[in-house]
């Protein structure tokens, strides 16, 4: 999948660890509780996005400058057996390129690419904090179904669904 938003130019990734170097990258810029993350952490993130994606149906996404610089990624796969649902498990845009309609253009594309593929529902996760991923979400067509406490941080996550047939 090609496409363009703006300037920017959106492709999807192979779940390879040289494609998602990128996008592990990238992540720690994004997350400020990831902004100190150690060598160590780094590299465990990255066998963890590579794991998480092979050996299921997934979709990795990467939106890029003219440059080829990466500044935005949504990652998801299938979870269940059958084309039910899709889990948007990861998504972020770098700082200085918010606001101009990048994770809505990605969101659109991975909507369009699983409803393609027949899945019924899609769902993910935002904290209770995140003003933007909760706004969006919810302009997107996502319901609140429930709210559980991370394990990893203080706080809630929402769990949010979308029908997409
Ligand atoms: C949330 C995030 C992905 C939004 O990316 P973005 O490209 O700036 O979003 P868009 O430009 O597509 O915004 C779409 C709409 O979402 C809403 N929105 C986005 N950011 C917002 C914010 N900080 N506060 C309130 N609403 C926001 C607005 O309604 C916006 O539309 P508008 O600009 O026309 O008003 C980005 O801020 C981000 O990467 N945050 C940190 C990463 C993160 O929290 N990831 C989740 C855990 S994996």
């Amino acid at each position: 999948m090609t496409g363009r938003h703006l300037e920017y130019i959106i492709r999807e990734l192979p779940a390879t660890h040289d494609a998602l170097r990128l996008v592990a990258a990238l992540h720690h810029e994004v997350l400020p509780s990831r902004l100190h993350a150690s060598e160590d952490s780094r590299a465990k993130f990255l066998d963890e996005l590579v794991d998480g994606l092979n050996g299921r149906e997934h979709l990795a996404l990467a939106a890029f400058t003219e440059e080829d610089q990466p500044v935005a990624y949504k990652l998801g796969y299938l979870t269940g057996n059958r084309h039910e649902r899709f889990y948007s498990w990861l998504g972020g845009v770098h700082p200085f390129h918010r606001r101009k309609g990048l994770a809505r253009a990605l969101l659109r594309a991975q909507h369009e690419w699983a409803r393609k593929r027949g899945i019924r529902t899609i769902e993910t996760q935002a904290r209770g904090d995140n003003a933007g991923m909760l706004i969006l979400n919810l302009q997107e067509g996502f319901q609140a179904l429930g709210s559980i406490y991370a394990v990893d941080q203080p706080g809630v996550r929402i769990i949010l669904r979308k029908p997409l047939q």
